[in-house]
C-alpha cells in the first residue's frame, strides 16, 4: 500500500501465471497514442487515470439509483435494443432480419418507450440506458453512448428541473465543491444573442453586445450594408488585455478562421482600444461613435474589439465561436479563464419548436424531436406561424458542454398527428402505435436525458468522452481491440437476404488507399 501501513511477510508463493512483455509500460508519465490505448484497452485499464475515471463513474451511478429509486419512487425498467426505423432525429444503425427485406433499428434513444410506460401507468420512469447514433465520432460523441434517461407523468418543467438539480446534488463526488442549486436558466434567444449557442460557457464573460445603433449613420460601407439587410446587425465581443496577449498571428488565425467557418458578409475587424484605434476602418469611426462604443462595451485601454456585421442569427454564431477561439489563445498565454475546478450549470428553455431544414430551409424539422410540447403560450401560433412557436424543450449546459436535454410531451393525439403529418410532413403509420396509445388516456407528462459519458468526463476533466468508457469506440467509429466492425462471410449473410456489393476502385484509387488508410487517420 502507499502508506505501508501493512506488510506481507512472505511464506511461499506460487506463481499463478506470466505476463509477458507488454507493448507498453503502465506508468501515467509513459506516453502512448490513443489508438494504441485502445489496441491494448485491458492494459490501458490498468491506468490510474483510468481506475479513476471508471470507479468514480460506478459510483455516481450507483448514487443516482439510490436517489431516484429509493428516495423518490422511481421504478428501472429496460426497454428494447431492438426496435424499428423512426422518423426525425439522428441516423439510426440497421440489423438485418431473417425476414426479406425487414430490419430492426437501434434505438438512438428510449423516448417511445418511456412515453408507453406512462401510458402504461408507470409514472416514474428511470433507466441506465445504452443509445445509438450512427453520426461520426467526436470528442463528446460516441455512436453508443449511455443515458440516464427519465420520464414522469403529471408534471411540468419546473418538476424536471428540481429534481435534476437533487439528483446532481446528491451524486455529486464529495471530494469536489458541493453543487448549488437552483441552477440558473437562460433563454435560447438570449444564449444566442449573448453567447452565439444554445450552449455557452458560462464561467467567463467576454459576451456578445449589439452596437447596431452606434452605427446608424455610418460611412462604412460593409455596415452600412448589413445594416439595410432584413435581421441585420453589428455585434461586437471585447477582448480584455487583447492588445497585450494578442500576437499579429493570433488575430491573423482568427480573421481566417472567420473567413472559412463563415461566408463573406461576416467579417471581424479589429479596433484596438488605445489611443490608436488600430483597424483598417478606424478612419471612418467618428469620435462620438467611438465613445459611444467604449460606453456601451466598457473597453479599456488594451482591449481588443472583435467587431462583425451580418444577419442576427450568422453575426452572433461566428462571434460564440470567435470567443471560445479567444479563450483558447488567452488561456494558452497564462490567462485563466475557464477555471477547471468550476462547475458552471445552466438550463436553457425556450427553444424554438422547429428550425428550418437544412438542407431544405423551406421545410421545418424539430428542434428537439417530434414529441416535444409546444409553449403553452404559443399554441395558437402552430396553425399559422409555426416558426414562431416556442417549445417546452429544455437543455441543461455544463461549462459550455450539453449534458442533458428533455421536454414536456404532447399527450394530445390529435394535436401530434397534425405535428407529425402536416407541419413534419412524416410518415404517421411508422408511429401509429403510439398515436393509439395517446387516444387511451395518456395523462400528460415529460422527461429528460442526461448524456452520462459527458457528465463523468466534464467531472473527472477527462478530455474526451472515450476516457470514461471502458471499451469505446475509436473516432471512426471502430473498435481498434477487436477490429469491428468485421466482414462476415457470403454464407452467413444468405440467412439476412443481404448481398454485399464491394465499391470498385481503379487501380490508382486502390494503390492509394493501400498507402492512405488508416482506419483511424
Ligand atoms: P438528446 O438527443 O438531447 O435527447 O440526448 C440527451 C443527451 O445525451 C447526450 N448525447 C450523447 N452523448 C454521447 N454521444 C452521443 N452521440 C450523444 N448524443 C447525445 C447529450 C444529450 O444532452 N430522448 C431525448 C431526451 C428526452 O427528450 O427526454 C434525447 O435523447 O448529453
Amino acid at each position: 500500500m502507499p502508506t505501508g501501513e501493512i506488510e506481507i511477510k512472505v511464506k511461499t508463493a506460487k506463481l499463478l501465471n506470466s505476463c509477458k512483455k507488454l507493448p507498453f509500460e503502465i506508468k501515467d508519465f509513459v506516453k502512448k497514442t490513443e489508438a494504441l490505448r485502445l489496441q491494448y484497452r485491458y492494459l490501458d485499464l490498468r491506468s490510474f487515470q483510468m481506475q479513476y475515471n471508471l470507479r468514480l463513474r460506478s459510483q455516481m451511478v450507483m448514487k443516482m439509483r439510490e436517489y431516484l429509486c429509493n428516495l423518490h419512487g422511481f421504478v428501472d425498467i429496460e426497454t428494447p435494443t431492438l426496435f424499428k426505423r423512426t422518423p426525425g432525429g439522428a441516423k439510426e444503425f440497421v440489423i438485418p432480419s431473417r425476414e426479406p427485406g425487414k430490419f430492426y433499428s437501434l434505438p438512438q434513444s428510449p423516448q417511445q418507450f418511456k412515453q408507453l410506460l406512462m401510458v402504461g401507468g408507470l409514472d416514474r420512469y428511470f433507466q441506465v440506458a445504452r443509445c445509438y447514433r450512427d453520426e461520426g465520432s467526436r470528442p463528446d460523441r460516441q455512436p453508443e453512448f449511455t443515458q440516464i434517461d427519465i420520464e414522469m407523468s403529471f408534471v411540468d418543467q419546473t418538476g424536471i428541473r428540481s429534481l435534476i438539480e437533487g439528483l446532481l446534488q446528491y451524486s455529486w463526488p464529495s471530494d469536489k465543491d458541493p453543487v448549488v442549486v437552483p441552477f440558473p436558466s437562460m433563454t435560447f434567444a438570449e444564449a444566442l444573442a449573448s453567447y452565439g449557442t444554445d450552449k455557452p460557457d458560462t464561467r467567463f464573460g467576454m459576451k456578445i453586445v449589439d452596437i447596431s445603433d452606434v452605427f446608424r449613420n455610418t460611412e462604412i460601407d460593409f455596415l452600412q450594408d448589413a445594416l439595410s439587410k432584413p435581421q441585420g446587425s453589428i455585434k461586437a465581443i471585447r477582448i480584455p488585455d487583447g492588445i497585450k496577449y494578442l500576437k499579429r498571428k493570433d488575430i491573423e488565425s482568427i480573421t481566417k478562421f472567420a473567413t472559412d467557418q463563415c461566408n463573406q458578409d461576416v467579417l471581424p475587424v479589429f479596433l484596438k482600444a488605445n489611443r490608436n484605434w488600430n483597424s483598417p476602418v478606424v478612419k471612418f469611426i467618428k469620435a462620438e461613435q467611438k465613445s459611444e462604443l467604449i460606453r456601451l462595451m466598457g473597453i479599456q485601454e488594451d482591449d481588443v474589439v472583435l467587431l462583425t456585421a451580418g444577419e442576427h442569427k450568422k453575426a452572433c454564431s461566428l462571434l460564440g465561436k470567435l470567443r471560445l477561439e479567444c479563450a483558447d489563445l488567452l488561456e494558452a498565454r497564462g490567462v485563466l479563464l475557464r477555471d477547471p475546478t468550476l462547475f458552471s450549470f445552466l438550463w436553457v428553455v425556450d427553444f424554438p419548436l422547429f428550425l428550418p431544414k437544412e438542407d431544405n430551409p423551406g421545410e421545418l424539422e424539430s428542434a428537439h424531436h417530434p414529441f416535444t410540447a409546444p409553449h403553452t403560450s404559443d399554441i395558437h401560433l402552430l396553425h399559422a406561424e409555426p416558426e414562431k412557436v416556442r417549445s417546452q424543450h429544455y437543455d441543461l449546459v455544463l461549462n459550455g458542454n450539453e449534458i442533458g436535454g428533455g421536454s414536456i410531451r404532447i399527450h394530445d393525439a390529435k394535436l401530434q398527428h397534425y405535428i407529425l403529418a402536416t407541419l413534419l410532413k412524416e410518415d404517421v403509420t411508422l408511429l401509429s402505435h403510439l398515436l393509439q396509445a395517446l387516444e387511451c388516456g395518456a395523462p400528460p407528462h415529460g422527461g429528460i436525458a442526461l448524456g452520462l459519458d459527458r457528465l463523468i468526463s466534464l467531472v473527472t476533466g477527462a478530455p474526451s468522452i472515450r476516457d470514461v468508457i471502458a471499451f469505446p469506440k475509436s473516432f471512426r467509429g471502430h473498435d481498434l481491440m477487436s477490429n469491428a466492425p468485421d466482414t462476415i462471410p457470403p454464407e452467413e449473410l444468405k440467412p439476412y437476404h443481404i448481398q454485399v456489393s464491394w465499391p470498385t476502385h481503379t487501380e490508382e484509387e486502390k494503390g492509394s488507399l493501400n498507402h492512405s488508410y488508416h482506419p483511424d487517420s
